[in-house]
């Protein structure tokens, strides 16, 4: 696949933009708001220039038919609303050529809610980037047919991207349930004024957040387990867990949670601008990504 096209120019898809750019393929690129088109070129170099890419321009188009006239891939990132998304994918099927896969970025909704009625709905596979796709090499892929799953879960493994194939749909797909179960239990913490929301956040990446980069939740429990690996940890403090679960919580988002969260988040980051928030981020994820792609390498070294 050469040709993609970007579907929804906002947060995502200039961060998608960016990453195929700098593996090399063609982009073009449609939003129906011009604002967002405009900036299109400036923020996807932006994002370019953190992954240490020279920055290549997207080809802007007026409409949705020009984008993915030549498309391989459609890549679908328009807001998130089972009816738009619905009807928006209807057409993208209808615009692109036939062979083309149309994947959508959708957070939460499953390929049947957005996808189960368009003519192919083989042709429509969920693949969910984790934010920010040029920077989180993530892909989770969901698709009714197999064999269309299988190529782009190949194209996504060929431009250095990590794709996980999901058995059968399921609302928020793998790790964004995850963090939802977290993000929950963190706002009952601080519900229950157990702590602030910087200590709160602090506790993740001085902590958990770290091992997180380099093992999951099942291989960090096997090690848990010392010697004895996963079957002692069961044992010894599986016990414990089940004590755990029965004391999380269920925070209710209300107008009091709501307002201490952002007071919380306001006091966490003390004024500091959202764009310097944004790019101290970003440059940590490159670091970090560089270093795990060194050990990586050191690892198959002979
Ligand atoms: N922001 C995240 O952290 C994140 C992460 C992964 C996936 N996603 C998913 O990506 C998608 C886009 O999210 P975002 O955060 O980039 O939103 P966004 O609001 O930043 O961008 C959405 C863009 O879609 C455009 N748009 C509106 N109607 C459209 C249409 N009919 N056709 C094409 N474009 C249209 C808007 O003008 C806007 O530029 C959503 O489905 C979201 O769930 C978001």
């Amino acid at each position: 696949m050469r040709q993609i096209a970007i579907i929804g120019c906002g947060t995502i898809g200039v961060s998608w933009a960016a990453y195929f750019l700098s593996r090399g393929l063609a982009v073009s690129a449609h939003d129906p708001e011009p604002a967002a088109l405009q900036a299109f070129t400036e923020r996807v170099a932006a994002d370019m220039a953190t992954l240490g890419a020279e920055p290549l321009t997207p080809r802007l188009c007026d409409t949705a038919a020009d984008a993915v006239a030549q498309a391989d891939l459609v890549v679908e990132n328009a807001p998130e609303s089972v009816e738009l998304k619905r009807g928006l994918l209807r057409e993208l099927q209808a615009l692109a050529p036939a062979g083309a896969i149309i994947a959508s970025s959708t957070s939460s909704l499953t390929h049947s809610d957005i996808a189960g009625e368009t003519t192919v709905p083989g042709r429509v596979v969920i693949a969910h980037p984790f934010n920010p796709p040029h920077l989180v090499p993530l892909v989770e892929l969901y698709g009714p047919d197999p064999a269309v799953v299988e190529r782009l879960a190949d194209f996504y493994c060929g431009i250095g991207k990590q794709p996980v194939v999901m058995r059968r749909e399921m609302v928020g797909h793998i790790a964004n349930r995850l963090s939802s179960a977290l993000w929950r239990e963190a706002l009952y913490l601080l519900q229950e004024d157990v702590a602030s929301v910087a200590d709160i956040d602090r506790a993740v990446t001085a902590g958990p957040g770290l091992r997180w980069a380099i093992q999951g939740p099942f291989l960090t429990y096997h090690l848990g387990g010392g010697q004895g690996g996963i079957r002692h940890y069961l044992e010894h403090l599986g016990p414990s867990q089940q004590y755990r679960w029965a004391s999380l919580g269920e925070p209710e988002m209300n107008e009091a949670l709501k307002a201490r969260i952002v007071a919380g988040v306001e006091d966490a980051t003390r004024g500091q601008p959202l764009d310097s928030l944004f790019a101290r981020r970003d440059t940590r994820l490159a670091a970090l990504q560089r270093t795990l792609g060194e050990a990586a390498n050191e690892e198959m070294a002979p």
